[in-house]
């Protein structure tokens, strides 16, 4: 057999070697399916570019459909926000949180119903969409210590890792397509081959930003972003701190410190210190979009 640059090249099956294969020919050949983007979430993203846009006008799209409108609900009453008093209209919800956050919501919870859900693979998907939360909470806050564009790269941090459901619905409609048995590994391995890649295609399909587009693309190797490596290594640490903040091990907070992207964002003692501290925070408002 050839050599190849996939990760299966010493000792891979022929199943191994087809799916990759053949799921790269979809990413090369632009035939891989990309959600559209759900209504709502397209409007209310689109309320950034609207000078006019108003808590009412929120509100009128979220009324449009109520099981967003009801996630939104949800997610506003839970311990991250801590309402005083439980939050029952969506009128109040925007006037308690604020637009931005509303807006944050919104789009989480319609990129996770939408994109985040293949058959078979709902504890994994579970458990990306809590990291990608989490990476969210943290980008917001090294955006916040970095004079960064919060929002920009909370939204980043969301969906840095939103290739991954879409690599693996390609690969289990593949295997299903060719009847093949491929193990679980065999797809996750696909999956985090692939997924910047394919992040980067429906980033861009959504009519996204182009800095969320290289933040897709680069989000493991910043120094590849070019104009927006600033975004890259703001999403790059949050993704990183939100594995550690899985189980937020000290040892594991020292060693992630020497990480490279940690010098290039230029972060001081009391910086790092503050994102360490930021974890049971940023854990809450993760559990909050689950
Ligand atoms: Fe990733
Ligand atoms: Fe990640």
């Amino acid at each position: 057999m050839p050599p190849t640059d996939h990760p299966f090249a010493s000792n891979a099956t022929s199943a191994e070697v087809w799916l990759l294969t053949a799921l790269g020919e979809q990413v090369d050949g632009g035939a891989v399916e990309l959600p559209v983007m759900p209504e709502a979430a397209a409007q209310i993203l689109d309320l950034v570019n609207d000078p006019a846009a108003d808590a009412k006008k929120l509100a009128t799209i979220l009324q449009r459909d109520p099981s967003l409108a009801g996630h939104v609900l949800r997610v506003a009453n839970s311990t991250a926000f801590a309402p005083r008093e439980p939050i029952v209209s969506l009128q109040q919800a925007i006037s308690r949180l604020g637009f931005n956050n509303l807006r944050q919501i919104s789009t989480a919870v319609a990129v996770k119903s939408k994109v985040f859900n293949v058959r078979g693979f709902e504890d994994l998907l579970r458990e990306i969409w809590f990291h990608s939360a989490t990476a969210g909470a943290y980008a917001k806050e090294i955006a916040r210590i970095r004079r960064h564009n919060v929002e920009g790269a909370f939204l980043c941090g969301l969906l840095h890792d939103v290739g991954k459901p879409i690599v693996l619905q390609s690969a289990v409609d593949l295997v299903a397509a060719k009847g093949e048995r491929v193990e679980r590994l065999v797809v996750e391995a696909a999956m985090d081959a692939l997924h910047g890649r394919v992040g980067g295609l429906l980033v861009k399909k959504w009519k996204l930003p182009a800095f969320m587009v290289s933040v897709m693309l680069h989000h493991h190797d910043p120094s590849g972003a070019e104009e927006h490596v600033e975004d890259a290594r703001i999403a790059c640490l949050a993704d990183q701190l939100a594995y550690w903040a899985k189980d937020g091990v000290p040892e594991r907070a020292e060693e992630l410190r020497r990480h490279p992207v940690v010098a290039a964002l230029n972060l001081y003692a009391e910086d790092w210190q503050a994102l360490v501290d930021a974890r049971e925070r940023v854990i809450q408002v993760a559990e909050a979009y689950a």
